[in-house]
C-alpha cells in the first residue's frame, strides 16, 4: 500500500467518524437521556479528528511534487484544512460550556466534501458508483438532521420508546421528503406546519437532483453504444433519402453490430490524438500491447521497434466476403490478422493460395517487390486486422534489419510458392 492509498483509507474512517458524529451531536442536544450510552464513541471520534491533524501533515508534507504529478495528498490534506481540523478536534465545549458549540465541530463535513469532489474528478472508472455513494451519505445525513427536527418539535411520545420514536420521525421525513405524504402524521401547530413546509421544499430540490444526475448516470450509455446508435440513424437515414438494397443495408447493419460487440466502435485513434506526443505513444502501446503479443512476426523483436510499430498500426474490420484487395492493385499497406480468417486467391477466384488466420500477416509482397498484389484477399469471417501503411514498411525495412530479415524472408519464400502455384 502506498502512501496515497493509506491516506485515502483513513480519509475514508474519517468521513464515517464525521457521519457519527453528525447523527450523535443533533440527538444529544435534543434528547441527551436516550443517547448518553454512545459518549464513549463520541469521545473516540475525538481522538480521530485529533489525530487527523498529523496526519493530514504528514501525508502533505514531503514530495509536494508527488510522483504522480498530481498530488492527490496535497489536494485533499491541504494546509488550508488545518485550521478546519483544529477547530473540530478542540472540545470546544467543555472549554466554554455550552454544549450547543459542539455543533461547531460538524465544520469537518466542508472537508469532506473537498474529500468527495476529488475523488470523484480522480477515480474516473469508478466515477458512477462513487456518485451515489457520496449522495447516500448526504441524503441519510439530511434526513437523519431533519427527523431530530422533527423530534425536536413534536416532542417525544412517552408510551413509546426512543427508537419508536426516531423511527416515526424518520418515517414522517422520507413520506414528506418523497412527496408520498401518506397524511397519517400530520403537522399540528403553526411551527410543525412551516416546517413541514421547509422538508418539503428540501424535497423538491433532492428530487431534482436525482432527476438530473442520478438517473443521467444511472442511462448514460458507453462511448462504443452511443456510436452504434449515431451509425445506426445514419444508416436509417441513408435507406430513407437515397435508398439502398436490402443486402448492402444488412451489411452495414453487421458491420457496425460487430464493431459495437467488439467495443472498438468508438474512435480510439481520435481520442489519441489529443494527447502530447509522448502519452498517446504510451497508451497507444498499452492498448496495443496484448495484441502485438499475438503476432509472430514481432515475438522477439526489441522493445525500440514496438513502441514505433504500436503508434502507427491502424484498425481494419472486414465483414464475410468481403474483398480487401485485388490481384494488380497498387500495394499501400501490409495487414497483420488480430481475428477471423483470409484467402488469398488468383484475380479469377479459381485458385487458391494461402490463408491466414490469428497472428499471420500479408501484403508484404507487393510492398518489398515494389509490384502489384499479387493475389485478390478475400475475408471468410469476420475479421479484426490492423494495417501498416506502406511508408512506415519503408521505414521499418531500413532501420529494423532484424524484423526486415524476417519480413524478407517470408516474402521471398511465398513469392517461390506463388509461382508453384500460379503455375499449376
Ligand atoms: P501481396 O502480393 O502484397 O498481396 C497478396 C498477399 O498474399 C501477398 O502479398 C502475400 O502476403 C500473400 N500471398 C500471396 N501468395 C501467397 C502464397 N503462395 N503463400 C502465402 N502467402 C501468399
Amino acid at each position: 500500500m502506498n502512501k496515497a492509498s493509506i491516506f485515502a483509507a483513513w480519509n475514508v474512517l474519517v468521513m464515517l467518524a464525521t457521519a457519527g458524529l453528525a447523527v450523535y451531536i443533533p440527538l444529544d442536544i435534543i434528547v441527551p437521556e436516550a443517547v448518553n450510552q454512545f459518549s464513549l464513541l463520541y469521545w473516540a471520534i475525538n481522538l480521530i479528528f485529533f489525530a487527523d491533524i498529523p496526519i493530514c501533515y504528514w501525508a502533505t508534507n514531503e514530495d509536494s511534487a508527488g510522483n504522480d504529478g498530481i498530488n492527490s495528498n496535497a489536494l485533499i490534506g491541504h494546509r488550508r484544512w488545518l485550521l478546519t481540523d483544529i477547530v473540530a478536534a478542540v472540545p470546544i465545549e467543555v472549554l466554554t460550556g455550552n454544549p450547543y458549540l459542539r455543533l461547531l465541530r460538524l465544520v469537518k463535513l466542508l472537508k469532506i466534501r473537498n474529500f468527495m469532489r476529488f475523488y470523484l474528478k480522480r477515480e474516473v472508472k469508478y466515477n458512477y458508483p462513487l456518485t451515489i455513494l457520496f449522495f447516500i451519505y448526504w441524503v441519510a445525513l439530511c434526513s437523519h438532521w431533519l427527523s431530530a427536527g422533527w423530534l425536536a418539535m413534536i416532542g417525544l411520545q412517552s408510551e413509546l420508546s426512543f427508537a419508536s420514536n426516531y423511527i416515526r420521525s424518520l418515517y414522517w421525513v422520507v413520506t414528506t421528503l418523497t412527496s408520498v405524504g401518506y397524511g397519517d402524521i400530520v403537522p399540528t401547530t403553526d411551527g410543525e406546519y412551516l416546517y413541514s413546509m421547509f422538508v418539503q421544499i428540501i424535497g423538491i430540490g433532492v428530487l431534482g437532483y436525482i432527476v438530473g444526475n442520478v438517473a443521467g448516470f444511472l442511462t448514460r450509455k458507453d462511448p462504443a453504444t452511443v456510436k452504434y446508435g449515431e451509425n445506426m440513424d445514419r444508416l436509417s437515414a441513408l435507406v430513407r433519402y437515397r435508398g439502398l438494397p436490402k443486402e448492402l443495408q444488412d451489411k452495414i447493419n453487421f458491420y457496425y453490430t460487430y464493431q459495437w460487440k467488439k467495443r472498438s466502435g468508438y474512435d480510439e485513434a481520435k481520442f489519441l490524438k489529443g494527447l502530447p506526443d509522448n502519452l498517446s505513444r504510451e497508451v497507444s502501446l498499452h492498448l496495443k500491447n496484448e495484441v502485438l503479443e499475438k503476432i509472430f512476426l514481432f515475438q522477439d523483436a526489441s522493445q525500440e521497434f514496438i513502441d514505433e510499430i504500436a503508434l502507427h498500426l491502424s484498425p481494419v474490420v472486414l465483414t464475410p466476403n468481403d474483398v480487401l484487395f485485388r490481384e494488380g492493385d497498387d500495394g499501400d499497406a501490409m495487414y497483420f490478422v488480430l481475428s477471423g480468417e483470409l484467402v488469398a486467391v488468383d484475380k479469377h477466384q479459381e485458385k487458391e493460395f494461402a490463408t491466414f488466420s490469428d497472428g499471420d500477416f500479408f501484403g508484404e509482397m507487393a510492398l518489398f517487390k515494389k509490384e502489384p498484389r499479387s493475389a485478390t484477399m478475400i475475408s471468410k469471417t469476420y475479421s479484426d486486422l490492423y494495417k501498416l501503411d506502406k511508408k512506415i514498411f519503408d521505414r521499418i525495412m531500413e532501420h529494423y534489419p532484424r524484423v526486415a530479415k524476417k519480413i524478407v524472408a517470408k516474402a521471398m519464400a511465398r513469392d517461390k510458392e506463388h509461382r508453384n502455384t500460379a503455375q499449376r
